[in-house]
């Protein structure tokens, strides 16, 4: 089991004051200190986090891989082609959606086009390749059908349901949603694809998931984040709070 850290938020919190500080690339260092197995970045069409800049850093300095997270449109089909990562995710974007809201929507002609494209042009630059999929069994067959190395199962239901662990009802859709991802990651792997998940997932739940046997990586960002921010904050503070009360002492001694 792989685990792979999504690092876009740390992005997120520098593009809050367009500025240098904190760098995605100091980031990747750290989360590989920490035993992360791979760093994952999405780069979206808007540019709202990760910038072609730290994707072009990442790829010279992360030493376990990277995984790009990709629509199959626009110029960032190039830009991989280019970077060269460890693995591709083709997921679907919406430009006014806060976060990837659903998997790829393989049933639709034009969208299955597009990803069948990048597909073929990844894999002839021997990029590997994984659809970012709702876990249903068509998609999971559609995925076969195109040619992808891997599937990484949508797990943002599953995480929706349970957020209502504490009632009987949220309990039955729990149950129901780690059904579904255990049968789609089973015809995942019947069907040669290698089977990853994430979206939504925490400390509280990652378990269950974490437990089906056929899911060889996890990708996990959100969570991770936020609680780097709450374990890192108290430290944070004592340093900053050292630096501003030597000032005082030095200029008390003039
Ligand atoms: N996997 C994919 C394909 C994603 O789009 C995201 C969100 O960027 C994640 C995993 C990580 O989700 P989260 O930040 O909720 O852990």
């Amino acid at each position: 089991m792989r685990l792979q850290i999504n690092i876009d938020h740390v992005a997120t919190i520098r593009q809050a004051r367009r500025t240098d500080e904190p760098d995605p690339v100091r980031a990747a260092v750290l989360a590989e200190l920490g035993g992360a197995d791979g760093i994952t970045v999405h780069l979206r069409e808007d540019r709202r986090h990760i910038q072609d800049r730290d994707l072009r850093l990442l790829g010279a300095t992360v030493r376990t891989g990277v995984n790009l997270e990709l629509a199959a449109a626009g110029d960032v089909v190039d830009i991989a082609l280019e970077v060269r990562p460890m693995e591709a995710t083709l997921v679907p974007e919406r430009r006014e959606e806060i976060t990837t809201e659903g998997g790829l929507a393989l049933r639709d002609a034009d969208a299955r086009g597009r990803v069948a494209d990048a597909v073929r042009r990844l894999r002839d630059a021997a990029i590997r390749t994984s659809l970012f999929i709702d876990p249903d069994d068509d998609a999971v067959r559609a995925a076969a059908t195109l040619g992808a190395d891997a599937v990484e199962l949508h797990t943002g239901e599953f995480a929706e349901a349970w957020k209502l662990r504490g009632t009987a009802a949220g309990r039955a859709a729990i149950a129901r949603q780690l059904e579904r991802l255990r049968r789609a990651a089973s015809l995942g792997a019947s069907l040669g694809l290698d089977v990853h998940a994430g979206h939504g997932l925490t400390y509280e739940n990652v378990t269950p998931v974490a437990a089906i046997p056929e899911i060889e990586e996890l990708n996990i960002g959100h969570s991770v984040i936020s609680r780097a921010v709450l374990v890192g904050l108290e430290r944070a503070v004592r340093e900053m709070a050292e630096i501003v009360r030597r000032a005082r002492r030095s200029t008390e001694r003039e």
